[in-house]
């Protein structure tokens, strides 16, 4: 190669070169999320790589705590500033309340292409649109009413999983005769709350409909709620002295480490368990919160995208498209602990959890029995979920008798409805 011919050959390899950074610098995407934990770290990892696989890089946004409570307070201070990230993980009625502010950027044409409206379940749909628009693409369906047991403790305990609260109960006796932390649970608002969701819906499907949903005054404050604050009153005698702030996951570790007998939480617990290398039914036991079989409180994690300047919106149609792919949906949840989002994804790759998972979703969803979680966002909005992690908590610490509590619960409620 003469001298001038490899300049020239040289230049246009740069010029190819830049293109690709310029390329690459286009196709990325800020995200804002709390999967901090370890198996949720997992799980999240399975979406950003698939995104790398695509050319679109990532800039990762984690802000920490459960439930995504401070993740939202960072959020509104980024938009406040004028400095929306362009992708939010969000749950139910917080996605409505960006997009009733006009925040909210429009994934019709990627939804209509990939035929979303007939592949996503309408309950999820009802917080993926708004005014008929898609705003947000769903990534799972997670759900509350769940316990999760580890199989030696059980064992030790007599080893039936139980099916009523009369059989919670007594197993729990058990697991602290033999000298084990019973329950081992996180005193931050939104576990207690989730726990709540679940004996709420151990008092039955028309109670926490009435209560959670249509924020009936009759039920918020009647005896079935006093009923439910005493079961609440139980649960904590079964918790130990230093649960006080503890994170979610380090209550899981305790079960997986065999110091406490069961967590009752959301299914991304199982996520903890799956990294930590245990096995459903071999080295724990997911079963649904006694007296809630046959009913499911769920929450869907959405990512929502921001209105971020057209030059964005490229790598946010990759990023719906790409967490909407069937195959996507099933390699992300079968680390994460939740299902897919759509109905279509084959369930072979889910452990027995996941699978049981899948089917009491598609069950309560034809039986009329699936309802949004409270905790999680999915059966009010925000200034009525605060309301009920402030009374729930201040009971559950001690703080307000049961009476009290339904009474508070049924006030606060009403001021902010
Ligand atoms: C939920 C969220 C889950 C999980 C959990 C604990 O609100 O939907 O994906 O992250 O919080 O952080």
């Amino acid at each position: 190669m003469t001298t001038f011919r490899a300049a020239k050959y040289l230049a246009g390899v740069a010029v190819v070169a830049l293109s690709a950074v310029s390329a690459q610098a286009e196709e990325s995407v800020e995200v804002l999320h709390w999967w901090t934990s370890g198996g949720e770290a997992a799980a999240l990892d399975v979406l950003k790589k698939d995104l790398e696989s695509k050319g679109v890089s990532w800039a990762d946004m984690p802000v920490a705590g459960g439930g995504g409570e401070q993740a939202m307070t960072a959020l509104r201070a980024r938009v406040t500033a004028g400095n929306a990230p362009t992708a939010v993980q969000m749950l139910g009625f917080d996605i409505l309340d960006w997009a009733k502010e006009g925040a909210l950027g429009n994934l019709n044409e990627v939804a209509a292409a990939e035929g979303w409206d007939s592949v996503v379940p309408t309950a999820l749909q009802g917080f993926g649109k708004y005014d008929g628009n898609w705003i947000s693409a769903p990534v799972n369906v997670h759900s509350t009413n769940w316990v999760w047991i580890s199989k030696s403790a059980l064992d030790a305990a007599g080893g039936k999983a139980p099916e009523s609260w009369d059989e919670l109960v007594a197993v729990l006796d058990k697991m602290q005769e033999n000298g084990l932390t019973a329950l081992a649970h996180g005193g931050q608002a939104w576990q207690d709350a989730t726990i709540f969701d679940a004996v709420v819906l151990s008092l039955g499907t028309d109670f926490y409909k009435a209560s959670m949903i249509d924020l009936d005054p009759a039920a918020l404050g009647g005896d079935q709620m006093v009923e439910a604050f005493d079961r609440m009153s139980k649960l904590r005698s079964y918790v130990d002295d230093n649960f006080s702030g503890r994170d979610w996951n380090l209550a899981s570790a305790m079960v997986i480490e065999g110091k406490a007998g069961m967590q009752m939480m959301g299914d991304w617990a199982k996520g903890e368990f799956l990294k930590a290398g245990q096995v459903p039914g071999q080295d724990f036991v997911c079963i649904r919160f006694p007296g809630t079989q046959g009913a499911v409180t769920f929450n869907s994690d959405q990512f929502a995208m921001f209105k971020v300047g057209d030059d964005r919106t490229g790598p946010q149609k990759l990023m719906a498209s790409a967490i909407m792919s069937p195959t996507f949906q099933s390699a992300f949840n079968v680390v994460k602990g939740s299902v897919p989002a759509r109905t279509d994804v084959p369930n072979d790759a889910f452990d027995d959890c996941g699978k049981k998972g899948m089917v009491d979703l598609a069950d309560a969803n034809s039986s009329g029995t699936l309802y949004g979680s409270m905790a999680h966002g999915h059966a009010a909005p925000a200034a009525v979920k605060n309301a009920v992690y402030d009374v729930v908590t201040r009971h559950f610490n001690g703080e307000l008798s049961s009476q009290e509590a339904v009474e508070e619960l049924a006030a606060a409620i009403d001021a902010v409805k």
